[in-house]
């Protein structure tokens, strides 16, 4: 008999196909996230877990999946995932570094030139047929990205490809990293600092409980008036009623790719906000990329199915920890 494997999430067809070949498979159908109780009654006997950041895998659900082998999530973040409760379980859990660097980072530039250029909002009044007068020498004045200090809040790969395309367009950038990491094109600086200092702070580092409100009201408060916050990482980094006090107050813009709530709810104050720029989560959203991502969880999730180590492992401690545990 072939071994459970269940699909959290909506996948095109010839991918489903491509599982059932090799295994029983359940797959979530429907456009809204797979409910808790469903997913629970599916992986009482399911072998491997095929996810993604809409579904949240709680130490509840890892408690009531005894066959459990493996978790593979599309995505590099694993924030949705009890990653101490899989570990503990002595499961392995698969995720996709590496492959959506650039893309993100490319989207983290667009989010940088679009609040500093108004793009968003000029797009905006453009359409809402306020262009009567031709070139005006005033309209929709912005600042340089060349001219500005930018701040880059963790230096792991993506923060990294952001300061190399930063260095393109000639800006002074600090950065922050928890443990300190030396690269070309940035100076290291304090937290606080970075906040203080910058025209333009972006987020990149992982959530966990230590970077949970790294943007946090104090340090919104610090920076200065004019600045900007970019946030291509997870809403949570961010203490988002602050930063909407602050861009209401008219101090400062953003460019957000993620929110602490997904999807934004139809009458989120930022939705109001002109000095917002707001994208549906989609820093890894090219077609290339999401295609890697998707081969990358698979070889995890065929590896963890069949008993192999899996290449992309967010818990690697798994393997000395649960020796003979499962
Ligand atoms: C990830 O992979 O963690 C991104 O946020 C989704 O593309």
């Amino acid at each position: 008999m072939k071994p459970k494997c269940v699909v959290g999430l909506g996948l095109p067809p010839d991918l489903i196909a491509s599982l059932e070949a090799r295994y029983q498979v359940m797959a979530w159908s429907e456009t809204q996230p797979m409910p808790e109780s469903t997913l629970q009654d599916w992986l009482v006997d399911a072998r491997g877990l095929l996810c993604a950041l809409s579904t949240p895998i709680t130490a509840r659900l890892i408690e009531h999946a005894p066959q459990l082998s493996v978790i593979s999530t599309i995505s590099v973040g694993v924030d949705h995932i009890d990653l101490s409760a899989a570990s503990a379980a002595g499961i392995p859990v698969g995720h996709t570094p590496g492959v959506l660097v650039d893309s993100t980072a490319d989207l983290t530039l667009g989010l940088m030139l679009a609040v500093t250029r108004r793009m968003a909002e000029a797009d905006r009044w453009m359409r809402g047929g306020h262009w009567a007068q031709g070139w005006q020498s005033d309209l929709l004045l912005g600042t340089d990205l060349s001219k500005a200090t930018v701040g880059i809040v963790g230096l792991g790969p993506i923060g990294e490809a952001v300061v190399r395309r930063l260095s393109g367009f000639g800006c002074t950038v600090l950065a922050w990293n928890r443990t300190p990491k030396v690269i070309e094109g940035a100076q290291l600086v304090e937290l606080d600092a970075l906040f203080e200092r910058c025209d333009i702070v972006s987020l990149h580092t992982a959530l966990t409980d230590e970077t949970t409100h790294i943007a946090s009201a104090a340090r919104l408060a610090s920076m200065r008036s004019g600045a900007a916050l970019i946030n291509t990482g997870r809403g949570l980094l961010v203490d988002e009623e602050a930063l909407i006090r602050e861009l209401s107050a008219g101090r400062l813009a953003a460019g957000l790719d993620v929110f602490t709530e997904e999807p934004l709810p139809a009458d989120h104050p930022l939705l109001k906000l002109d000095n917002a720029v707001l994208l549906p989560h989609v820093g890894s959203a090219t077609t290339a990329t999401r295609l890697a991502m998707v081969e990358r969880a698979l070889h995890n999730l065929h590896s963890g199915m069949a008993g192999e180590r899996v290449p992309y492992c967010a818990n690697p401690g798994v393997y000395a920890e649960s020796a003979g545990r499962r």
